[in-house]
């Protein structure tokens, strides 16, 4: 076989070759075999002087041409090769199967009771306003009818940041912001957060409340009961047994703290035989104070209590949550645990 001839059967020799060649390391080892610098192709050339002068050229033109052709050859199959990896990996991946499902968040039960609240005053015509966590010793206390050396300043253990400024111990101060802007009639809640010297139980250094302010002239005692007579049911269904219990605060007058039958014992005050923890055996836990505004306080803002007059209240969140969700230790409510806090889930309003 002339040199011509042999150079030109590598073609189907490699497409042959190329049918049979099921990975891309067979492909490899066929280009190495046909292109190679030691290849079938460098060795037909290599006999190149065998041939007279004026046939060298034209292999060497065949021999480029062909070269171009067994290159060609290999770039179809590579690409087919490919393909077809890439088509068997998919057929693998079943895009009908259900996925892994992401973690979804759900709302803190404080935030979730912040927010019922504030949905059932803003029904009664209230707004939702706030009001910053480090105060001023003066709305603190002073313009809530609480003088220095009085001894209401140690019912609340006060965390003081520095001379004359405190974190807020209530929400109070946001009745005598909330009417020194304004004037009269106001009606106005004011949820957050609050600070205290106080830990077991019951009882967080940290805790959230929610004010109440209503001022406007002829507001009585009926009206306050009324109010929140109307709130515990909206919040804890007309069977919950709510009880008003005389009290002092130094910003009302007369003043009150209301009860609710405790979540644990169902108002029992014990468990069949240990007394409840949560209630320590009463049957009721306090969830706010309240009263009539002072007039002292009405002073203090600019109005004048001979023409206006008011209720205030102010609520612990943690401990509507946990009457509510029937949870037994306020602490719950800030060790993040997701397992505690998952359940709340799907809660939303
Ligand atoms: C006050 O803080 C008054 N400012 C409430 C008030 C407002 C009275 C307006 C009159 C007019 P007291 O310290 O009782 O009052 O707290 C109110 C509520 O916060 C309590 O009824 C209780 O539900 C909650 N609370 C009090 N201390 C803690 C605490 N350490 N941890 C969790 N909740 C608490
Ligand atoms: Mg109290």
């Amino acid at each position: 076989m002339d040199l011509l001839t042999e150079l030109e059967s590598l073609i189907p020799e490699l497409a042959k070759g190329l049918d049979q060649a099921s990975s891309l390391q067979d492909l490899e080892a066929l280009r190495v075999d046909f292109l190679g610098r030691k290849g079938r192709i460098a060795r037909i050339m290599a006999r190149l002087p065998e041939l007279g002068p004026e046939e060298r050229p034209r292999l060497g033109q065949a021999a480029n041409s062909v070269k171009e052709r067994l290159t060609q050859l290999f770039d179809e199959r590579k690409t087919a090769l490919v393909a077809a990896a890439e088509a068997a990996s998919l057929a693998r991946f079943d895009a009908g199967l259900p996925g892994r499902l992401p973690w979804r968040g759900s709302k803190h039960p404080i935030t979730l009771v912040t927010e019922e609240i504030c949905s059932v005053f803003r029904q009664l015509g209230y707004e939702v306003v706030s009001g910053p966590e480090v105060e001023t010793e003066y709305y603190n206390f002073e313009a809530l009818n609480i003088p220095p050396d009085h001894p209401a300043r140690d019912m609340q253990d006060t965390l003081y940041v520095s001379d004359g400024i405190v974190l807020r111990t209530h929400t109070s101060p946001m009745q005598a912001r909330v009417m020194l802007a304004r004037k009269p009639p106001v009606a106005v809640i004011a949820p957050g957060r609050v600070y205290r010297r106080d830990s077991d139980i019951t009882h967080t250094p940290m805790f959230h409340q929610v004010e109440g302010l209503l001022v406007d002239s002829h507001v009585t005692m009926a009206d306050l009961r009324g109010t929140l007579t109307a709130f515990t049911r909206a919040v804890f269904g007309s069977d919950t047994r709510v009880r008003f219990r005389p009290s002092f605060f130094p910003f009302t007058e007369p003043s009150a703290e209301v009860d609710i039958s405790c979540c644990m014992c169902g108002g029992k005050g014990h468990d069949g035989g240990a007394t409840c923890r949560v209630c320590k055996g009463t049957g009721w836990l306090e969830i706010l104070g309240c009263g009539m505004v002072d007039p002292e306080v009405f002073k203090a803002v600019g109005y004048d209590p001979e023409q206006v007059s008011g209720f205030a209240f102010g609520m612990g969140m943690e401990r509507i949550a946990m009457l509510k969700y029937g949870i037994g230790d306020l602490r719950m409510f800030f060790e993040n645990d997701v397992r505690f806090l998952g359940q709340f889930a799907g809660r939303f309003a």
